[in-house]
């Protein structure tokens, strides 16, 4: 029974005591998230993944590129699991190691190789952290960096300050929203398709021309958030203060009081005062927690139908009771390891991010 299974959880946790550390995304369900020793966006579970180094076991309750990084950063002796190894990110499989190195080159021959007179790189690669390790360490050999949606500004402008061009990849929405709150005009963002021939530009000069190339990336989660559902909350509940994830639409953005990562959704929520409405959008686990968490406040999600994570779903109790009983055994099952020379290119690049972000 469900009771059951948390009672499994919790006495499998009891008994590893302080050699056991649970991480939890912000968007794992209650039956998870009341497990976690630190509960997170990706940017605050990759730090924590760093402060613990006397745990010899991280259990990554997220998606398979967070346990990736935690991987990364933790210390070789510690190890990584992911409680079901099903739980990817349809985003970060949108774009893999070959087509990027193929859109490097030919991105290469179209806006060159060396550095301006300045000294700037032609082209900064930036990669979101919802992507592969391999993606990380492409952007740690070659001048790039990682970024999350709690410090992509920041990000970008390190970017800018050495090169005269991005390639952002995998999410374009994050890249775009961003780009425009920096003011670059949308004009000078064409997207890359890495399914088309030249990335699907008519003329690709245009990425010469470009400030900031746009991988044809998203995720189906935060891109069905529409305009629509905003305006119909709005008319439900004038007043609403309307807060969406970056990942979501330009359009949507454009349309929301607000916009930042699922760590600035939260801050946002509890800073609200009583009374106020707010809707959201973003993932429903997330919502539906905070909604509870506040009942003084009317939180609702824009979308309450369409918009779980079914990949962040898939870390059932049951993976978790059956990882941490094996761990107690010494059987450490489904272990996240990155090869060591992709951690080692990968580090480099998860480590610009953190000076610019600590
Ligand atoms: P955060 O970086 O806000 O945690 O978002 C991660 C994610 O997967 C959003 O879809
Ligand atoms: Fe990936 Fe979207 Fe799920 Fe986040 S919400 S893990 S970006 S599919």
């Amino acid at each position: 029974s469900d009771e059951e299974l948390q009672e499994r959880i919790r006495s499998a946790k009891s008994r590893l005591g302080s050699k056991l550390l649970i991480l939890g995304h912000f968007y794992q369900r209650d039956e998870i998230i009341c497990h976690a020793d630190y509960v997170g966006d990706s940017f605050q579970l990759a730090k924590n993944a760093t402060q613990c180094p006397d745990a010899d076991h991280i259990v990554f309750c997220g998606v398979h590129f967070m346990a990736e990084t935690a991987d990364i950063l933790s210390t070789p002796e510690q190890t990584v699991t992911l409680p079901n190894l099903s739980a990817g990110c349809s985003m970060a499989d949108m774009a893999n190691i070959d087509q990027v190195e193929e859109a490097w080159s030919q991105l290469g021959e179209i806006c060159g190789t060396k550095p301006d007179a300045d000294g700037r790189q032609q082209i900064i690669p930036v990669t979101y952290m919802n992507s592969s390790a391999a993606l990380k360490a492409f952007c740690g050999r070659n001048g790039g960096i990682v970024c999350t949606s709690s410090n992509a500004h920041a990000v970008l402008e390190w970017a800018f300050a050495r090169g005269k061009r991005v390639l952002f990849f995998p999410d374009q929405h994050l890249g775009r929203n961003t780009a425009r709150a920096m003011g670059i005009p949308l004009s000078e963002m064409p997207l890359w398709d890495p399914y088309k021939a030249q990335g699907g530009a008519t003329d690709p000069s245009d990425y010469a021309k470009a400030k900031m190339i746009l991988w044809k990336g998203f995720c189906s989660v935060h891109q069905r958030f529409t305009v629509e559902q905003i305006e119909k909350a709005r008319a439900a509940f004038p007043g609403v203060k309307v807060i969406v994830h970056p990942e979501c639409s330009m359009q949507v953005v454009d349309a929301a009081d607000g916009t930042g990562s699922t760590a600035y959704i939260v801050k946002e929520i509890a800073n609200a005062p009583a009374g106020s409405a707010i809707a959201v959008g973003t993932e429903i686990n997330l919502v539906n927690r905070l909604a509870a968490q506040y009942p003084d406040k009317t939180v609702f999600c824009l979308d309450p139908v369409v918009c779980p994570c079914s990949t962040m779903y898939r870390i059932h109790p049951a993976y978790l009771a059956w990882a941490l009983e094996n761990i107690e055994q010494g059987n450490i099952v489904n272990r996240i390891t990155v090869d060591d020379d992709t951690a080692r290119e990968a580090k480099v690049a998860l480590e610009r991010m953190l000076q610019v972000h600590p």
